[in-house]
């Protein structure tokens, strides 16, 4: 532990002093969230920013030395939004002595390396543990109490009914974005999330006494008053439990919900999304950033109908976080899996109401193909692989690449690029997405006035040195076990409708596109040109004009990657005739 703690708060004055010498610009709006047709974006600087996002791996964050040297490789990976973590026991060590050394030193270098920030807030719990709580908390279970499980054993986890936990949580939170408020006057910081991946495990719901009583007591009427006001905008599985118990308008929660074990799971939601609820609402008191909850999702399948969440933020019980936590904007999922495609369209369709998207912990290999799919088809605000600097600098002893020659990064590098045209897009219908494998038929995808039919090229396998041009190779680290040959045989893309002739397509690899018309008029669609290019500020560049061997002879649009080394980012022409 630091030995200064006495000198705290002068180092901190000093610090604060230091910065206000340095003249800087009048500050911009603080970052907010903005609806633009049916997305949601977030507004930094004034303008929608796409967050290109990592998370570093969470001990990382704990000194500045160690970060030093991960910094200027993210930004060469294109990364502009790293993920990192304020621990509650640095940040406290003692009661109502706060440390901000190292939340400055965050900001300060963010700065300098042109990065923004997203401080993950590890209070109360991380992963629904309480590892992360102060010295002074984890030693006073009679003040803060713990999670008691059926067999009678309390575990290190704090209740979620624990007031002065809450109360204590709500301060150091709210001293956090208080000074944040003070010191990041060039807006490093563009979001905050509150607490970790939070639900309990090993038991369905917290018997500990003050548990226990409320779970006996009556359903909070805020929370009976949301369901009346809300009939038609509720989760199916919820508004089920609701309605087959009687739809009350008071009672029990077993009353009010069944005595199925799903009501366990709506008082745990209610309960942590009420205690978050109020830790995130003390931080916007004093800096009005937006806010969110991740979720370690788990996915209901046909052998187990719903989940067993513990309370977690899914889209179950995402009523409930709605009713009881108004300060958190949204539920943002984490998705290891390499069927992504499959787990985000369960996971966004399934909330009611709607919740912007925010991937905040993801697989960096499969996220070479995965970012372009969540751009395209699902508007995504950002994006962000977990322990991104494992990408950038390799473990040691393991040789890779240089941050900016890595797969993930060439991805990132191209949706850099397009962030402007993906910005202007966003929520009007005109963009869509696909992940497609070698030898897996083509898809066939909707958008303006033709069907996209998209696959892999061939279900040929990639050649040697293909990996430059998008496609991964070896796992660099790996948190989801793919072979090495199935990632290289996956390519992501996104799709856009430039105009009623007009296509843009950009991917992470070898991809095939034809075109059908889907309107009437004449049946089939002709190419009249295609161009290779890149976005410089928004604006287009061509490069080679695309013809003869490199689109199958006029038949389509083939993108890197297939021998003909054609560009990963491409805008086609059509006609029709017949
Ligand atoms: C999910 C957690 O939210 C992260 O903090 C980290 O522990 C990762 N799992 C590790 O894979």
């Amino acid at each position: 532990m630091r030995s200064f703690l006495g000198s705290i708060a002068i180092l901190s004055l000093a610090a604060l002093a230091a910065w206000s010498q340095t003249p800087a610009a009048a500050p911009t709006a603080i970052p907010h969230l903005q609806r633009q047709g049916t997305a949601t974006q977030l507004i930094v600087d004034g303008k929608p920013f796409l967050m290109l996002a990592g998370e570093l791996r969470n001990s990382n964050s704990s000194t500045p030395t160690y970060l030093k040297p991960i910094w200027p490789k993210l930004t060469a990976m294109h990364v502009n939004t790293v993920l990192c973590v304020v621990h509650w026991e640095l940040f406290e060590p003692q009661e109502g002595k706060f440390d901000y050394t190292l939340v400055d030193s965050q900001i300060r270098d963010a700065q300098t390396n042109n990065l923004r920030l997203i401080f993950l807030w590890f209070g109360s719990w991380k992963n629904g543990v309480s590892s992360y709580v102060p010295a002074w908390v984890k030693t006073n279970q009679d003040r803060f109490p713990r999670v008691q499980r059926k067999d009678g054993t309390s575990i290190e986890v704090l209740s979620t009914l624990g007031v002065a936990s809450r109360d204590a949580d709500a301060r150091a939170f709210a001293a956090l974005m208080r000074h944040i408020k003070q010191v990041d006057t060039t807006r490093r910081v563009i979001m905050v999330q509150v607490e970790n991946e939070v639900g309990l495990g090993g038991d369905s719901r917290d018997r500990c006494d003050l548990a226990a009583k409320a779970f006996a007591g009556p359903v909070p009427k805020e929370l009976l008053d949301y369901i009346a006001a809300n009939r038609d905008r509720l989760h199916p599985l919820f508004r089920k439990a609701w309605e087959t118990a009687g739809s009350k308008t008071s009672g029990t929660w077993e009353q009010v919900f069944g005595t199925d074990s799903f009501t366990d799971d709506i008082f745990m939601a209610w309960n942590y999304a009420s205690y978050v609820g109020r830790v995130a609402a003390a931080g916007k008191a004093e800096y009005p950033l937006p806010m969110f909850v991740n979720n370690a999702c788990s996915m209901p399948n046909p052998g187990r109908p719903r989940s067993t969440g513990g309370g977690r933020p899914q889209p179950e019980v995402g009523n409930v976080w709605k009713a009881a936590a108004p300060a958190i904007d949204f539920r943002g999922p984490d998705l290891y899996t390499p069927n992504l495609p499959v787990w985000i369209n369960w996971y966004q369709e399934s909330f009611v109401p709607e919740n912007p998207l925010f991937i905040p912990e993801t697989d960096g290999n499969t996220g070479t193909y995965h970012a372009f799919y969540v751009f395209g088809q699902h508007d995504g605000m950002g994006f962000s692989p977990f322990a991104i600097e494992e990408y950038a600098i390799p473990r040691p002893g393991v040789k890779g690449p240089d941050s900016a020659d890595l797969p993930l990064a060439k991805s990132y590098g191209i949706l850099a690029q397009l962030a402007p045209v993906i910005l202007e897009n966003q929520g009007k219908g005109k963009m869509a997405g696909a992940v497609v494998g070698a030898g897996e038929p083509a898809q066939k995808i909707p958008l303006g006035d033709y069907n996209l039919l998209v696959s892999y090229p061939g279900g040929r396998r990639p050649q040697p040195g293909e990996a430059a041009a998008g496609a991964a190779t070896a796992p660099v680290f790996a948190t989801v076990s793919l072979e090495a040959t199935e990632l290289a045989q996956r390519t992501g893309a996104l799709f856009i409708s430039l105009g009623p002739d007009e296509y843009l397509v950009a991917g992470s690899g070898p991809l095939q596109v034809r075109f059908t018309p889907n309107t009437p008029g004449l049946p089939i669609a002709g190419i009249l040109s295609i161009q290779e290019g890149t976005y410089v500020n928004g604006r287009w560049v061509p490069g080679r004009t695309l013809n003869g061997d490199e689109n199958g002879g006029g038949t389509n649009l083939r993108l890197g990657g297939d021998g003909s080394r054609n560009g990963l980012v491409q805008r086609i022409k059509l006609y029709r005739y017949r």
